[in-house]
This record gives structure tokens, sequence and C-alpha cells, in this order.
């Protein structure tokens, strides 16, 4: 790993393996990177069930990935990221369907969003990486009875704008006056890659399900449509310079995300709890993302947070 961190390592669609017979479940696939992910497993055979928010966009974005994939194994099941009870309510969805998961991507997400609340729970934290923790509580049986398996978050870089430590207490309900959308951001996606971590560990070293998560790179996608800079200059500044000019595409963004989903080097490797960069190559974790007792604080903090607002519902 080391190597092809120094010496350029790289991953395309033609190195997906043949994906049939094997089940992903895809969080966000209506848009950006997690619909480029299901375009690529769906051409490779894989049966997909991507996640969206509604009726509308569920059947619109199914009907895209059918069109580029030429698969017809494709269907979504509706699921708000925002919702806990929308969580479950998939969840239940999925169990009466009696199929097994041997991917679970989870990579829906917002960003750099101004000031939202969940029920008390700041919003990028409860839909980058709260509902994403339930939702794998919820299905980790069937996953494990389907192994070998993988669970991959998408983090971000974003991290690295995290500027003081973590106080998850504090971070999580922080108050509107205090709000700053880097932090929270950053904060929802450090969540993400310390969530595969402790996942990794609680799992044990012999468990079939390789839990990892990456960074895509900086990509044009509808991630800025809700950001504290949607609908202005900025936004079509950065949009046409990722896109246009540096070719930064979904495509080309979802490919390390579809390395730790499906390659078989991930199982061959024994890579596990890592955390890779486009494309395909393994970063080494430092500073807070090496920071184990953040790591199981945010584990047990979550545990109660999604125990607390169900029982408040
Ligand atoms: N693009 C980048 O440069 C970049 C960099 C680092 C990390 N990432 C991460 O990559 C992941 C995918 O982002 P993207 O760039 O592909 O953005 P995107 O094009 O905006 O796609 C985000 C997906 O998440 C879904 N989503 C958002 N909020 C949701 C909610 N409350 N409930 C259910 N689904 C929800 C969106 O659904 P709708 O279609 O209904 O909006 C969409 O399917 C995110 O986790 C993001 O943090 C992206």
């Amino acid at each position: 790993m080391v190597f092809g961190w120094l010496y350029g390592k790289t991953f395309s669609t033609d190195d997906i393996p043949n994906l049939d017979g094997k089940v992903a479940i895809i969080t966000g696939g209506t848009a950006g990177l997690g619909m480029a992910s299901a375009i690529a497993m769906a051409q490779k055979g894989a049966h997909v069930i991507i996640t969206a928010r509604s009726e509308s966009r569920g059947k619109e974005a199914v009907q895209k990935i059918i069109e580029a994939s030429n698969s017809s194994k494709v269907e979504f099941g509706v699921m708000d990221n925002g919702d806990l009870q929308s969580v479950r309510a998939f969840a239940e969805w999925y169990k009466q369907k009696s199929l097994p998961i041997h991917i679970l991507l989870l990579n829906a997400g917002i960003a750099y969003t101004p000031y939202n609340s969940i029920s008390g729970i700041e919003g990028q934290f409860y839909i980058n990486h709260l509902s994403h923790f339930y939702l794998t509580e919820l299905l980790l049986p069937i996953v494990k009875t389907s192994g070998p398996a993988r669970v991959v978050t998408i983090s971000s870089r974003g991290i690295d704008l995290v500027w003081s430590k973590p106080d998850w207490e504090q971070d999580i309900h922080v108050s509107k006056e205090k709000y700053d959308n880097v932090r929270a951001y950053g904060l929802s996606k450090l969540a993400n890659l310390l969530f595969v971590k402790e996942l990794t560990k609680r799992l044990g070293p012999d468990s079939q399900i390789y839990a990892n998560s990456c960074h895509p790179g900086v990509i044009a996608t509808n991630i800025t449509n809700r950001s504290w800079y949607a609908g202005g200059y900025t936004e079509k500044v950065i949009q046409f310079g990722l896109g246009t000019v540096m070719g930064n595409t979904a495509d080309k963004g979802a490919l390390t995300q579809l390395y730790l989903a499906t390659s078989e080097e991930v199982e061959t490797q024994n890579i596990r709890g890592k955390y890779f960069w486009p494309t395909a190559k393994e970063k080494p974790m430092t500073g807070y993302t090496a920071d184990e007792k953040l790591q199981t604080d945010l584990w047990d903090i979550s545990e109660r947070l999604v125990k607390e607002l169900l029982e408040k519902k």
C-alpha cells in the first residue's frame, strides 16, 4: 500500500470485477458519486438498490441508472437521512425482501450547509453520520451473514478543516450563534471515518466484513446546491473549475469508493479500517483520524443519541 501511495496506484471501472450475484445498497444514489457508483456496479452485474428521499427522486434516478448501465437489476427504497424513523422504515422494507447485502455504500451527504438542527442535533452530523450509523446497526446482521462483504463510508479531506479538538457533546449540540458550517462538515466527515475504524475493531480481525472509508477528491456534483454559497457566483466558478477545467466529474470521483466496495484486493490484502484518497491510494491516518478515544466516544454517543431520539418520537 505504501508503494501504491508513492508510485501512483490507480483504479478504473475496467478493474471492477464481475458482480453477478452481488447485492449493493447505495445511500444517496439519486445524484453525483452515488449515482455514478450505482451505474458502474450495475454495469458489472450487481443488483443495486439505491436510497432516495422521495418516490419521485427514486423513480427518476432508477430510470437514469437503468439507461446508463443497460441493467434492469436496479431499484430504490425511500429513506431520508434526516429522519431516523425513515431509516428504520427503509431497513424494515429491505428485510422483507430476504436479500443479502454484499456492499453497503454509505454515500448520501450534504456539505457546508447553513445552520439546521434536527431534533437538537446539528444537521450535517445527523444526515452524514448518525443516520448511517443507525442504518448499519439495523442491517449489520444481514451484512454479517452475506460475508465477505463491504461497508464503505465517504469521508472528505474537509476533516483537515477541523482546527481544534472535537468535543462531540458540544459540537453535536452547537447553537446557531456558535455554528461554523466548515467545522460541522469536517466533523461529520471525521465521524464517517472514525465510524468504520471502530466498526472494524468491534467486528474483530476474522470478520468477513471489510469496512473502510475514502475521500473521493474535490468533485463537481450537486453537493454545492445546498451549501452556504449555493446559487451564487461562487458556486458557478467552483462547478466550472472542477468539472470543465479539471475534469473532476462524478465518474472519476466515484473510483475510490468503487475500489473499496468491489476490488478483490480489499480481501486479498486484508484492507480494513483504512482511509483512502484518489485514486485508490491508502492515506496514512494522523491527528484526529488516529485518535482512538474520539473514535470510541463517537460510537458511544451515536448509540445513545439514536436511542434517545427514537424514544422521543
Ligand atoms: N463532491 C465532492 O467534492 C466531495 C468531496 C468529499 C466528500 N464528498 C462526499 O461524497 C458524498 C456524495 O456527495 P456528492 O458529491 O455525490 O453530492 P450530491 O451530488 O449532492 O449527492 C448527494 C446524495 O445524497 C443525497 N442526500 C442528501 N441529503 C439527503 C437526505 N437528507 N436524505 C437522503 N439522501 C440525501 C442526495 O439526494 P438528492 O438527490 O435528493 O439531493 C444525493 O443522492 C457525500 O457524503 C459527500 O460528503 C463529496
